[in-house]
């Protein structure tokens, strides 16, 4: 019987059906046992694993499964994983896209919102027994209807961010490898622009881009002096896009309005700077973190694994 290797235990009824059938044998592993998932490789000797994206599935991780014919990442980003190493040995990835683009897109909307209207810090004013009557100056935030939004990465969870976005009144900019169809582009309202023109010129700036050594640090010090002194930013992607160190800079001098962060650069390690900072939303990637989605990225990540498993085509293979 072919073994799959779980990292962790994932939400869901869906998941605990099929780790209960008996048609691989499976194993979970417990918190204790994450501290050393290579050990767990080495004694189990998996052919396939569902893995998470704070996981690092690198060339020593994965020669320690000789067995391996899969890995499911229980995630739609997969920079977690060395998919050229897994090519090379004929290790198919997959990973779980749309079930996760209404999730994720909240959440981008809701940081746009909360960033620009100061929620975080008007609750945590509140919380702390401040608010003494309604005054016409308290807690001044940026309007978003007739402003624009740039949108870096125009895939699935950009156009669900852009939709949004529309619906409360954006004007759309977008940044991608190549230009949407002509039917995303007019449904949306969203305009394609060269990426300095996007920095230029947003009122609000939402990455939505997959993480690659390429793109490492798009946001920097320079994109930040170039953005408008009132730019919101907003991350539900990858933290590495950004140099979360410069940002906090940005955000303490006040260069840029606010930012919403979901990921982060080190994470689960967060600049220390934002911390104290009024104008830094931090959320703690919870992008896809509803109980339907992760329900159903359990049941999308293990029927991959186990469709490759059993010789068939996966749905989402990424290598
Ligand atoms: C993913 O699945 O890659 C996202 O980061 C979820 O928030």
């Amino acid at each position: 019987m072919k073994r799959i290797l779980i990292t962790a235990e994932l939400p869901g009824e869906g998941f605990r059906n099929i780790v209960s059938g008996g048609k691989f044998e499976f194993k979970v592993l417990s918190n204790e046992e994450r501290l050393s998932i290579k050990k767990a490789v080495t004694d189990f000797r998996p052919h396939g694993m569902v893995t998470l994206l704070s996981d690092t599935v690198n060339s020593e991780l994965i020669d320690s499964g000789p067995e391996l014919e899969a890995v499911s990442n229980y995630a739609a980003g997969y920079n977690n994983i060395d998919i050229l190493h897994c090519r090379e040995k004929g290790i198919a990835v997959t990973n779980t896209p749309d079930v996760l683009t209404d999730a994720t897109a909240d959440i981008a909307m809701m940081l746009i919102l909360m960033a620009s209207r100061r929620a975080s810090e008007s609750e945590r004013f509140t919380r702390a027994g401040l608010f003494k009557g309604w005054k016409p100056d308290l807690f001044l935030g940026k309007s978003l209807s007739g402003k624009t939004l740039g949108i870096l990465g125009l895939g699935r969870i950009g156009v669900a961010t852009a939709f949004r976005a529309k619906a409360f009144g954006m004007d759309i900019i977008y940044w991608s490898d190549r230009k949407a169809p002509e039917n995303i582009e007019n449904s949306t309202n969203a305009r394609f622009c060269g990426f300095d023109e996007l920095i230029k010129s947003s009122d609000v700036i939402s990455l939505h881009l997959p993480y690659v050594p390429a793109l490492h640090h798009l946001i920097g010090k320079k994109e930040l002096s170039e953005m408008k002194k009132d730019a919101v930013i907003v991350n539900t992607a990858r933290g590495q896009l950004i140099d979360e160190d410069a940002l906090a800079d940005a955000l303490t001098e006040k260069r840029v309005f606010a930012a919403g962060f979901d990921v982060y650069e080190r994470e689960p390690l967060i600049n220390e700077k934002l911390y104290g900072l009024e104008n830094a939303v931090l959320l703690p990637h919870i992008g896809s973190a509803t109980e339907e989605t992760r329900a159903e990225m359990a049941v999308m990540a293990l029927s991959d694994c186990m469709a490759v498993l059993n010789g068939k085509k996966p749905l989402n293979r990424v290598n």
